[in-house]
């Protein structure tokens, strides 16, 4: 498999609301903003599949950082899809003036149903490496990019799989046979910010995805997929926040019909905002 790194010069960014509290982390995109909170909602019904009496490894190579600040227009997303209650695994870190992020946020579900789970995780960053190395039931996978993750011997036992890069949309092509693959005994979780609305050859490249994804399906009678999606914007989406989770077929079917749900409603709430002007 070819490894793609990062580029530099990435050409795409998101907006970051507010630079300053963020400055520093070298960020594309706003921590919190609605992809961060769909990922967030996915989780419950997730790590509910897992029995409690065995240990599981969470695996995360693009992990960021174990928290982000809490930026205001963050904390209003959040208010808003939690109608002003956010869940218990994550309000110690707001209460803290913290935005946790998906494995943190997943370790702390873990936590709360008394379930023992580690986590091996990765960033490019040195930063958020080191900010990792202070926290409880995580250790740092030995990589020198999150892509060689799919390389590790250890990624063939893992439970569950988070593939976060910023680029899934534009590298799928070499990753994808290989988390095929895995999916036959591991839950994993792709994050993907779909570019498809902006034009023929983006819309062109989803489309590439998709089949390929359903011709693995149908040649792989072990894996299934459910793949979810909500708008990045309100207001005339350039952009969508694509979930696709690949994994064992009955895993994957019995928590479809939740995701469902929660996924209908959250992109409901978010796109109903756009509908008038
Ligand atoms: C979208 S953020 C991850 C967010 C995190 N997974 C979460 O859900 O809270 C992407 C992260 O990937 C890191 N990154 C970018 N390129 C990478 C690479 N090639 N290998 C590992 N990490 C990378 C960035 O430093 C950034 O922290």
């Amino acid at each position: 498999m070819v490894v793609p790194f990062m580029k530099s010069n990435n050409p795409w960014q998101w907006k970051i609301a507010d630079p300053d509290a963020t400055q520093g982390m070298g960020l594309l995109y706003e921590p919190g903003n609605w992809g961060d909170l769909f990922k967030g909602l996915w989780l419950k019904p997730l790590v509910d599949l897992f029995p409690s009496d065995t240990p599981n490894t969470y695996i995360d190579p693009f992990a960021g950082r174990p928290h982000y600040p809490l930026i205001k227009p963050s904390a209003e997303r959040l208010l808003k899809t939690f109608s002003n209650t956010p869940p218990k695994s994550i309000s110690k870190h707001l209460a803290a003036g913290k935005l946790p992020s998906t494995a943190s946020w997943f370790l702390e579900e873990c936590c709360l149903q008394k379930l023992s789970w580690k986590a091996k995780v990765f960033d490019l960053s040195e930063e958020a490496r080191q900010q990792w190395l202070g926290e409880s039931k995580v250790e740092l996978l030995p990589l020198e990019d999150g892509y060689q993750s799919l390389k590790l011997e250890e990624i063939e036992t893992a439970d569950f799989l988070l593939f976060d890069p910023y680029d899934f949309f534009d590298t799928w092509r070499d990753p994808l046979p290989r988390l095929f693959e895995l999916s036959h005994s591991t839950l994993i979780l792709i994050y993907m910010f779909n570019k498809a609305p902006r034009g023929a050859g983006y819309f062109q490249n989803y489309r590439a995805l998709k089949r390929t994804l359903e011709n693995e399906l149908q040649s792989n009678p072990l894996s299934e997929m459910f793949w979810g999606r909500c708008p990045q914007d309100s207001t005339l989406p350039r952009a969508y926040h694509d979930l696709i989770l690949l994994g064992p077929k009955d895993l994957v079917r019995r928590v479809s019909p939740e995701l469902k749900e929660i996924t209908h409603s959250f992109s409901q709430m978010i796109a109903r905002e756009g509908w008038v002007e």
